[in-house]
């Protein structure tokens, strides 16, 4: 899909990847941007930026994500790309709390679903539209620090399949970006496991432009880090020497932190 004219929603619209992102389509060509987040003082700073439209939607909330869908549609007429990218992390695994997972599926999760119900009949009453999930390599990998983060973003990309296969035939396309480590308030510095994605972070502006081309290409899977594709098949040629390999990384990472921590 070519963006020129596009009616495009992107949810965690305000900083990081999704702010990119809405600059970047702008750039495209598209009509309108709709750069929604749950911070809408920073929404409005990017929608303000690049002529687009400011909505505040807190994406856990249903009632809310319909209302940026029916608020786009009145305002625009359409919504041709809804882009669902908002999400959080929370380190930690067994020891997380109930909370802490309940927050990161209803956000990383949840939200996904919530959108998809509001926005797939609009299209498929108009027989086309994208889907932009904003998933993780987390979701097709692991994510050794963070149990809910890998659970939760394995469930996004379950999800994205799941759409694509069953409206790809009646025009909705479906695109599951997969990024490793990328420069934004997502990383930790001072983390041993953070510190390692930042050896091949890229930079939020490499995603959207990866993210157009895909989109361009229509394919579902897209593969900021080209790197992932290779780990990916890795995993899939043979599981158990993927696992041992996560292993071995662990606890080298730990160790270093370990270190780290008693210094
Ligand atoms: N940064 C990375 O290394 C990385 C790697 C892979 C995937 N991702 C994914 O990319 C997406 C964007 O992350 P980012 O790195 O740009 O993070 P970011 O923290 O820079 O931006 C996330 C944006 O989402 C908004 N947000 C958070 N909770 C929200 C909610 N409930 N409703 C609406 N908006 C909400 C925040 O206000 C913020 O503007 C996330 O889904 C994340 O999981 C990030």
């Amino acid at each position: 899909m070519e963006l020129a004219d596009k009616v495009i929603v992107v949810t965690g619209g305000a900083n990081g990847i999704g702010a990119a992102m809405c600059r970047k389509f702008k750039a495209e060509g598209a009509r309108k941007v709709v750069v929604s987040d749950v911070d809408a003082v920073a929404a409005e700073k990017v929608a303000s930026e690049i002529d687009g439209l400011a909505i505040p939607c807190n994406v856990a909330d249903e009632a809310q994500v319909k209302h940026l869908v029916d608020a786009t549609i009145e305002t625009c007429g359409r919504i041709d790309v809804f882009c669902s990218n908002a999400g959080i992390t929370v380190k930690g695994g067994l020891e997380s709390s109930n909370d802490d997972w309940q927050r990161m599926w209803d956000v990383n999760v949840m939200s996904r679903l919530y959108a998809a119900r509001a926005v797939v009949p609009k299209m498929l009453e108009r027989g086309s539209g994208y889907l932009v999930h904003t998933a993780s390599a987390a979701g097709v990998l692991t994510e050794i620090g963070s149990a809910s983060y890998s659970v939760t973003k394995h469930s996004d990309v379950a999800m994205a399949e799941w759409l694509s296969v069953c409206y790809g035939r009646q025009g909705i396309k479906v695109s599951c970006v997969c990024p490793l480590g990328v420069k934004t308030d997502f990383l930790d510095e001072d983390d041993a496991i953070h510190r390692y994605l930042h050896l091949h972070s890229i930079t939020p502006e490499d995603v959207a432009d990866s993210i157009v081309e895909g989109m361009r290409q229509e394919h579902f899977l897209i593969l900021p880090h080209p790197e992932v594709a290779e780990f990916f098949s890795l995993k899939t040629d043979d599981y158990d020497r993927w696992i041992r390999g996560m292993q071995r990384l662990r606890q080298k990472l730990t160790r270093e932190q370990a270190k780290q921590d008693a210094a």
